[in-house]
């Protein structure tokens, strides 16, 4: 990896908004000869875009308008979302942190056959089910205005990506299961490491003009039972990498497990169509039903 893509992956993991031209610059010029022309490690990392870059114009138009949808999802499509989430809540920072599933790539990811719904999905398919699950509403038209702006938007994310299968930071790396995960336990990790946010009963903050400042973990305005954040790996996988915030990777793999099945296990709201997935019989270990 060469000197200057350690720094533009530090900027990414800081995530500070500094133009990488002024990066660049700070860093000692690598000499051209000892950099093979199609180096495998950096063409494979989680590209770096800059919203500043985002071309004039209409298309840039519709980028913007999706990046912006993406982070402030329930108050500007409230037909469509039924809780106090936006997207960017766990595709963190509009969807381009890695491990917390950035949308780099997804262009290239789908159409693709997934056994939750039996079929190929294609993008908006894709984005829908985060729609009527993670955000407890409604789909959107394919054709609609906000699903194309969000289409655009994780299109511009997408732009260089050689191969969107095998990017670097993909999704939620799976971490190891301990035999059984400790609910006891999991209470007193989120008493101690998440209530400063989350709040003790889990209901998170809404600012004045109810804008989400912390999600809530559980309870009426949570993702429903459908979610894949419902599921013991997956909100495992996400706490590990993403949880305290800004501390990803300081809790140990039980303690992940243990917070996840305390707070993915509470009430929230049901998923009227989950007699409906996995329609083939081949449900995943951690299926809530
Ligand atoms: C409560 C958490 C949560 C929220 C909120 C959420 N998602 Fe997701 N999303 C997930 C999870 C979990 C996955 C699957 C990640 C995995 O299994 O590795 C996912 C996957 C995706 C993917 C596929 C990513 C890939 O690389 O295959 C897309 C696209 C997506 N979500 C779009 C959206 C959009 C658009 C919104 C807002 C309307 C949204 N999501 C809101 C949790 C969420
Ligand atoms: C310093 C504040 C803070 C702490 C501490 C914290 N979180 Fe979060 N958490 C957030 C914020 C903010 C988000 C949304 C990220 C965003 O929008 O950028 C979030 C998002 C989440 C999400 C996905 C969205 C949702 O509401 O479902 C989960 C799950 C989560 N946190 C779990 C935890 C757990 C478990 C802990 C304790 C181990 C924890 N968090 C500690 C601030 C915090």
């Amino acid at each position: 990896m060469s000197r200057s893509l350690v720094a533009l992956v530090l900027v990414a993991c800081g995530g500070q908004t500094v133009p990488v031209a002024d990066v660049t610059e700070h860093v000692a010029p690598v000499p051209q000869a000892s950099e093979p022309a199609d180096e495998p490690a950096s063409a494979n990392a989680l590209p770096v875009r800059d919203p500043a870059d985002i071309p004039a114009g209409p298309e840039g138009d519709a980028i913007r308008r999706g990046r912006e949808i993406a982070l402030d999802t329930h108050r500007l499509l409230p037909d469509n979302v039924g809780n106090g989430l936006n997207c960017t809540n766990c595709h963190l920072k509009a969807g381009t942190v890695a491990k917390a599933a950035p949308w780099a790539g997804v262009t290239d990811r789908y159409p693709k056959f997934r056994k939750r719904s039996g079929k190929i999905d294609d993008l908006p398919d894709r984005m829908n089910g985060c729609f009527e699950r993670s955000m407890n509403g409604k789909a959107l038209e394919k054709d609609s205005e906000p699903m194309q702006a969000l289409v655009a938007y994780a299109t511009w994310l997408s732009e260089g990506v050689a191969d969107g299968k095998t990017l670097e930071g993909i999704g939620m790396p799976r971490i190891e299961a301990p035999a059984a995960p400790d609910i006891e336990n999991g209470r007193a990790v989120f008493e101690q490491k998440c209530v400063a946010c989350h709040q003790g009963d889990g209901q998170g903050v809404f600012g004045p003009d109810d804008q989400t400042m912390f999600p809530p973990l559980w309870g009426d305005r949570s993702f429903n039972v459908g979610a894949g954040m419902a599921r013991l790996d997956t909100a495992a996988a996400f706490v590990k990498w993403n949880m305290p915030l800004n501390q990803g990777g300081t809790l140990t793999d039980q303690e992940a497990y243990d917070v996840a099945a305390y707070f993915s296990t509470r009430e929230r709201p049901d998923f009227a169509k989950k007699h409906l997935d996995w329609p083939n019989g081949d449900k995943p270990r951690d299926a809530r039903y």
